[in-house]
């Protein structure tokens, strides 16, 4: 079947309004476009979990602060509908922003209180709530029954259940695992920034995170120890420079002194012009 492109939101309305009638559930993968295999892997299981599998492709302004890469934000429509289709996708969303925000100013936002506070959002304390609002609105203009996001995006994707919860909105939110390339670098659309040494240097995030997952695995309980393991190995790297790493716990976010449960490493480093996260989760069973 010939893939479908939607940019407004009333014909998009039509045309799910009609699919649900005659039954259909609505898979959505929310995207900011310039796909990668990790995008596509979430609409690849949308395909074969739903009826219908929609993706958006919408570059939200609202979850950039001032300085961010906005207007740089690289875009490929094109190539994005092809990938789109190849991965089954029946529908792609492409609004404008003026479809989006119709009134210029935002004057309704959607914030999930303490995790998005925290690490990410310590950062970039606006960002969360942009991610939250176009998501909340994504969800109310698709009506999905589940809706697929990245684990790469750990603490967004911990943002959008919380808001998915806190307003028992009617979806299943689904966190599909990390793709990365051979070396180990999770994909990315802004790894496209990284010149070629910077694109080695990249790896580091991941050679981080293995090194804390070793130390916890080697039976070291102590987060600030983690924490020194991960640090030494992203100062060895002198074009990486590390925002933050944590060992947190995976619901709360919070750091603990002391390592149980279900624990998830953190990293953020910019790396030239890029700034770039991962994180790799484990359980701790004694
Ligand atoms: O992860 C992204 O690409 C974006 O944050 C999202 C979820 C599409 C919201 O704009």
């Amino acid at each position: 079947m010939t893939i479908e492109i939607i940019p407004t939101i009333a014909a998009l309305r039509v045309r799910l309004d009609d699919a649900r009638t005659k039954g259909a559930r609505v898979g959505l993968v929310p995207t900011m476009g310039y796909l990668h295999a990790g995008h596509t892997s979430l609409m690849a299981a949308a395909r074969a979990e739903n009826d219908l599998a929609v993706t958006s492709i919408f570059v939200n302004p609202l979850q950039f602060a001032a300085g961010e890469d906005l207007t740089d934000y690289p875009r490929d429509l094109t190539r994005d509908i092809a990938l789109a289709s190849d991965a089954g996708v029946d529908v792609v969303f492409t609004p404008s922003v003026d479809e989006m925000y119709p009134f210029g100013a935002v004057l309704t936002t959607v914030t999930v209180d303490q995790i998005s506070t925290l690490w990410e959002g310590a950062t970039r304390p606006t960002h969360f709530a942009g991610v939250a609002t176009v998501v909340a609105k994504l969800f109310a203009i698709t009506g999905p029954c589940r809706a697929y996001f990245g684990e790469k995006d750990f603490q967004q994707l911990a943002v959008v259940r919380r808001m998915a919860a806190d307003l028992s909105l009617p979806v299943s939110v689904v966190g599909c695992p990390i793709v990365r390339e051979a070396d180990g670098l999770a994909l990315s659309s802004r790894n496209v920034y990284l010149g070629r040494d910077e694109r080695a240097a990249a790896t580091v995030l991941r050679r981080a995170l293995d090194d804390g997952l070793a130390a916890i695995e080697s039976g070291q309980r102590c987060a600030a120890e983690v924490i020194a393991a991960m640090t030494a190995r992203v100062a060895t790297e002198p074009l990486a420079q590390l925002d933050y790493c944590a060992a947190v716990d995976a619901n709360s976010f919070l750091q603990p002194e002391w390592l149980s449960d279900e624990i998830r490493l953190l990293i953020a480093c910019r790396v030239g012009r890029p700034r770039l996260i991962d994180n790799a989760g484990v359980m701790i069973i004694e």
